[in-house]
């Protein structure tokens, strides 16, 4: 029987005790209904937290703030284009998608591709109050990208497209040299070791275009060293409120 420790175990490490018994191999949906709280940050946004892996969604300090900061100042409006093609790993919330959305309309169109392996049930995310943030004429583009079709391109606005894949990403090649920027945001080292390692950076390295940037909140040492050794140039940058630094990577 699946315990909550067995939960655990799959998220920090992957699959340790399915792998090495004799047990039918489970999907991950099975695992799915691992307990997620809507909180609410320091800023007033809301996020997610999920207590067997004691992991947030976004930062305590502030989601908004966070997205705000590391995604749209550090990374969208550093690339200059006129079309932008986003590769996000962790759809999440979908809060990153609405603030590329938002930013979209004022300026160039964005391509966004988000994979996600965990989708957020629909009835948490009707209480995700983004939109009384950042502007509730966005709720309508906020709903249609939760509701719209897995693996398709979805005209959300004029400037605006959207390919959620629902896939883990170890399962997952990006197209090659076609995204100007990653937004990196998966779950933190301490939760997801293995996505902070060259096998699934050197995917992104792959799918970035030659100038192309990865962007996260992150900056522990041994991933910037990671970048490092895949040939990304890296920078640290100041981190939103409550965090020293932030990483871009360079292609
Ligand atoms: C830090 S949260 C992302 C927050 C999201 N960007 C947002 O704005 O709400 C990390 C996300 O990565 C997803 N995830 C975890 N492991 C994954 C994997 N192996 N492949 C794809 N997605 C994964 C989680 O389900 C979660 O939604």
């Amino acid at each position: 029987m699946l315990t909550s420790r067995h939960l655990g175990e799959y998220w920090s490490f992957g699959f340790p005790t399915l792998q090495h018994s004799n047990a039918p191999k489970l999907q991950f949906h099975y695992l799915h209904p691992m307990k997620k709280h809507l909180v609410i940050t320091a800023d007033g946004s809301s996020s997610i937290y999920i207590p067997e892996m004691d992991e947030h969604y976004h930062s305590s300090n502030g989601a908004v703030q966070e997205a705000l900061h590391v995604f749209l100042e550090n990374g969208i409006k550093l690339v200059e284009a006129e079309e932008l093609n986003i590769f996000e790993l962790g759809f999440g919330t979908g809060l990153n998608a609405l603030i590329s959305l938002i930013h979209s309309s004022s300026t160039e169109e964005i391509n966004y591709h988000s994979i996600e392996a965990y989708p957020v049930d629909n009835e948490l995310i009707k209480d995700v109050n983004y939109c009384n943030l950042l502007g509730s004429n966005h709720q309508s583009s906020f709903d249609l990208m939760h509701s719209c079709e897995w693996e398709k391109d979805c005209d959300i606005s004029d400037t605006f497209s959207l390919k959620k894949i629902h896939s883990k990403i170890e399962d997952y090649e990006l197209q090659e040299n076609f995204y100007d920027l990653v937004f990196y945001d998966a779950f933190g080292p301490r939760a997801q070791s293995e996505l902070w390692e060259t096998d699934i950076l050197e995917k992104m390295y792959r799918g970035l275009k030659t100038g192309g940037k990865l962007v996260t909140y992150c900056a522990q040492g041994q991933f910037k060293r990671n970048l490092k050794a895949l040939g990304f140039s890296v920078k640290a940058m100041p981190g939103p409120p409550g965090k020293r630094e932030m990483t871009v990577g360079e292609k």
